[in-house]
């Protein structure tokens, strides 16, 4: 299980073209969807969440934590934790802890929608942080509150029931998996800023600063955790520093999709899957039209011979090709993506063996064209022929116009 921090974690803000975020996406799909758990924990409520899904190119986590451990759903349709907002009820009163902070003018606060159930949130000055945090901690008691007050990213003040937090939630979630006997072998904490220490001081968790860790995070981990070998301060920024962290602990594969030089040519190890052939599969496809491979007669014998003489393609129009037809359309296309922002990524991909050499390989696949995005969700079947495997089929259907339609049967 991986639980990610999102901001200048999973992130990174500082990545036009998000290269570090999308090697880690070809990584999970090929090498850890079908048997690992992906938490994103952030301080974002639901609606900025929702927000940078928009904006960055991001993968569908398991469970998504946000507003700092304060709420928790499962799945794509984000089913909410009820059990866990029954526990955050206790000695906690929204209404007199806004009383009490607007009385400090050093608070700034937030937007009205990262105001939440059981968070509330401000903006204060670094040098103001400390002292308003404990004269706020002290009248907060005395009028009867267990609170927990959060500073983070040298700006963000969070006030938040006691049970709460990134750290509360993943210990919340873990005690959960284990009644249901559906404990992780191994679980990797990642972070870089105040309100991601408490997940580092769950026990038994390796965990990984990104190199480009806030001060504070930095200092809580010097004063609290300081030898402890299970956490590591990555050299490498974001999602880039996550993977280090997985070969760091030699917690399973680390090498993704993205980071071989070679994707024409299928690589003849053990490691070969249907679903490291599809995320293979659409990042030529990204290359092709960057022009960053090259335009040769090789590649598309190769590619002939990795497609079935009788496979068809159904595009979302509902056209479809044969293979002679498909590679055509794909020929002209070279390079027309040259130059300019162009980037594929595959989501949710499920695997399911349906005979004894065959896969049933459903996936969403996303196109970002500069500001620019469609999704697909792809139906193939692919076959194992001894050193090889060939695409048999595959379907595409549009991805958002799915989602507004009625149910069909
Ligand atoms: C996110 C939230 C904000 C919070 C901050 C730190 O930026 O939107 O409300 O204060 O994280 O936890
Ligand atoms: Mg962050």
């Amino acid at each position: 299980m991986i639980v990610s921090d999102l901001d200048h974690t999973m992130v990174d803000h500082h990545d036009t073209e998000n290269s570090s975020l999308l090697r880690f996406n070809a990584l999970w799909e090929a090498s850890y969807r079908h048997d690992s758990l992906l938490v994103f924990s952030t301080g974002r409520s639901p609606t900025l969440y929702k927000q940078l899904r928009k904006e960055k190119p991001m993968i569908t986590p398991d469970i998504t934590i946000m507003s700092v451990g304060t709420e928790i759903t499962y799945g794509k349709s984000m089913v909410p934790d009820d059990g866990w907002v029954q526990i955050l009820n206790q000695k906690w009163d929204k209404n007199i802890v806004i009383e009490e902070a607007s009385k400090f003018p050093e608070l700034t606060p937030q937007a009205e929608t990262e105001q939440r159930a059981h968070k509330v949130s401000f903006y204060v000055k670094k040098d103001k942080a400390k002292q308003v945090t404990e004269a706020l901690s002290k009248i907060l008691e005395q009028r009867g509150l267990d609170v927990k007050i959060i500073y983070s990213g040298g700006v963000d003040l969070d006030i938040l029931a006691q049970g709460a937090g990134k750290g509360q939630a993943l210990a919340y979630l873990l005690k959960k998996f284990e009644t249901e006997g559906k404990l992780p072998g191994n679980t990797l904490v990642c972070g870089d800023s105040g309100n991601d220490a408490e997940l580092f001081s769950i026990p038994g968790v390796y965990g990984v600063m990104v190199s480009n860790a806030q001060e504070e995070l930095l200092q809580w981990h010097a004063e609290n955790a300081k030898d402890n070998p299970k956490i590591l301060h990555a050299s490498e920024r974001c999602a880039s520093g996550i993977i280090q962290a997985i070969g760091h602990f030699k917690l399973g594969p680390n090498l993704s999709a993205r980071d071989v030089s070679d994707i024409v040519h299928v690589q003849n190890d053990e490691n070969a899957s249907p679903r490291h052939e599809i995320v293979r599969f659409c990042l030529l496809n990204e290359k092709w039209r960057r022009a960053e491979v090259e335009n040769s007669e090789l590649l598309i014998s190769g590619l002939k011979a990795a497609i079935h003489p009788s496979a068809i393609f159904v595009h979302p129009s509902g056209a479809d090709h044969n293979i002679k037809e498909y590679i055509n359309i794909w020929e002209k296309v070279y390079g027309d993506k040259q130059g300019k922002q162009f980037r594929t990524w595959v989501d949710n991909v499920l695997a399911t063996q349906i005979s004894s050499d065959t896969w049933l390989v459903k996936f969403d696949k996303w196109e970002l064209h500069g500001e620019e995005r469609h999704g697909c969700v792809i139906s193939s079947i692919l076959r194992k022929d001894t050193n090889w495997f060939t695409l048999m089929h595959a379907h595409q259907t549009w991805l958002e116009q799915s989602s507004q339609n009625e149910w069909i049967f």
